[in-house]
């Protein structure tokens, strides 16, 4: 794909060749993520964070990342705080805020959305989450961490086991990274939720389709067997149109140590886009995995900051200039020692 003055709505935009381009520059990113270097590249350009949806590690993170780069964000999140809540529509949101910044990140509850504000600015748009649709960010962060956490490339994929677990009918990380797992050489992929939460029936075809093993399971020891990677997600509470209808899901898919020990393979790794969902009876991801080196949720999320900053060092063009204003950073930065640090 052309990443110059691109809008990023899904990952059907990508070939396997563009996720290499995306993880090189992310690479180069990382003195700059972990604060070990400072950049400018980006200084005097604006991006206008969007987000109709609640959110924190997106929206702070893409925020981060551009400031990292040397850009300056500016915000609005709810309805209620923008004109929409006065009436005002989506093309004509787009069409006053394009005049504004140089970049936009969006995300808004409805499937498509992103997409139609996208069609109505020359300025780049990256979606955040349009409702059950896509988060091809998210995506593209969870491969960046599966393949530094199993230490291969993106082109030593094939043959890995990848168990998807939890609400994968309305989960757009898992929409998402269907899609660009599809693109990797065949893989075991294993979606594991209750018959009414399954994968959609088109992002299983199309995995099939590009030569992928897949297997569905109602049972989490049967799904996790042998995975080398477990993905786990939030029943999406926001996406049913009675919460009794989520409670009646909410933790049918539990991981604690004592199931991790009893059915996992020794090893695989434990991934979630975050937020875990905490209150008793849910807990995807039981809080006493927190000292398990295998739970790689923080290592994730720190990924999202070199994948973020490459998206937009691609569509702005400044790539290849990153390091040409680069110093040594000169205020304190804690040292990265814990199980959770970046590896
Ligand atoms: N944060 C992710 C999303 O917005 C996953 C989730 O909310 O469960 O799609
Ligand atoms: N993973 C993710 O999208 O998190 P937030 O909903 O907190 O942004």
């Amino acid at each position: 794909m052309e990443f110059l003055g691109s809008h990023i709505l899904s990952i059907d935009q990508f070939d396997r060749d563009d996720v290499h381009t995306v993880f090189r520059v992310a690479d180069e990113m990382e003195p700059y993520a972990q604060r070990r270097r400072r950049t400018r590249v980006l200084e005097g350009t604006v991006l206008a964070n969007l987000f109709f949806e609640p959110s924190t590690r997106t929206r702070i993170s893409f925020g981060a990342a551009f400031s990292r780069l040397g850009g300056h964000t500016l915000e609005t999140t709810g309805f209620q705080f923008s004109s929409m809540a006065k009436g005002e529509s989506l093309y004509d949101t787009a069409r006053v805020v394009a005049g504004y910044v140089d970049v936009l990140v969006m995300r808004h509850p409805v499937e498509g959305g992103v997409g139609e504000f996208a069609e109505a600015t020359h300025v780049p748009v990256i979606n955040g989450g349009d409702g059950p649709g896509e988060h091809p960010t998210q995506a593209l962060l969870d491969l960046y961490t599966i393949r530094k956490e199993l230490g291969r490339g993106v082109d030593e994929l094939g043959g890995t086991r990848v168990a998807m677990v939890g609400d994968l009918k309305h989960g757009r990380t898992v929409h998402s990274l269907t899609k660009l797992l599809s693109l990797c050489d065949p893989l075991d992929l294993v979606f594991v939720a209750p018959d009414e939460l399954q994968m959609p029936e088109g992002l299983v075809e199309r995995a099939l389709s590009h030569g992928h093993s897949v297997r569905q399971t109602e049972s989490l020891p049967d799904g996790v067997a042998d995975a080398d990677v477990i993905y786990t997600t939030r029943v999406q509470q926001e996406r049913f149109t009675a919460l009794e209808d989520a409670d009646k899901f909410r933790g049918s898919y539990s991981i604690n140590n004592a199931v991790y020990e009893k059915f996992c393979k020794p090893g695989a790794i434990l991934l979630h886009p975050l937020p875990r969902d905490s209150r008793p009876g849910a807990r995807e991801l039981d809080e006493d995995l927190n000292q398990r080196r295998e739970l790689a949720i923080f290592r994730q999320t720190d990924n999202g900051i070199p994948v973020r900053m490459a998206l937009f060092a691609l569509v702005l063009g400044v790539q290849d200039r990153v390091h040409d204003t680069a110093e040594d950073v000169g205020w304190f930065v804690p040292p990265r020692v814990g199980i959770h640090d970046v590896v």
